[in-house]
């Protein structure tokens, strides 16, 4: 027998562009929840959006594939230093910008390497803070 949790209710959110928009509450109060519906992610836990709309420049985004959102530009930032330890700082920035289909990439990385200049462009595992 499935048994259904409601996590979200009545929630209404509205991020103007070029605007920072904080989501604060309590543990357990259900933002995680709200990132990972907006970034198509509760399919993984076999979470959906049950009511409602979620929009993104006037598109309706709920039901489409995570994949593509992250295309659209919506993506999350991981807090801490959640990087992939296995790979270098170089390779982690590659992947950050996997969607990127400008010629602007290079450029962008290093910029991130003149502002982080200790930082391993191709050794050891990825590392992106200054070392004190
Ligand atoms: N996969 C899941 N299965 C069942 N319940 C879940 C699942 N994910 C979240 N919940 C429940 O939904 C509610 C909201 O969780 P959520 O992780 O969104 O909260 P949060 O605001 O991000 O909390 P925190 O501040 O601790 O990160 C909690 O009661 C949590 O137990
Ligand atoms: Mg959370």
């Amino acid at each position: 027998m499935t048994t259904w949790i409601l996590v979200l209710r009545g929630l209404s959110l509205d991020v103007p562009k070029g605007s920072i928009v904080a989501l604060l509450g309590a543990n357990g109060a259900g933002k995680s929840t709200t990132l990972k519906a907006i970034s198509g992610l509760l399919k993984t836990e076999d979470g959906e959006v049950t009511r409602g709309e979620i929009l993104f420049d006037g598109e309706r985004i709920d039901g489409i594939d995570p994949e593509k959102i992250v295309r659209r530009g919506i993506f999350q930032v991981m807090e801490g230093r959640r990087i992939i330890a296995d790979m270098t700082s170089l390779e982690n920035l590659r992947l950050g910008a996997f969607t990127r289909s400008d010629n602007g990439v290079a450029v962008d990385i290093d910029m991130v390497f003149r502002l982080l200049p200790a930082a391993e462009r191709t050794h050891g595992p990825g590392r992106l803070s200054l070392r004190r």
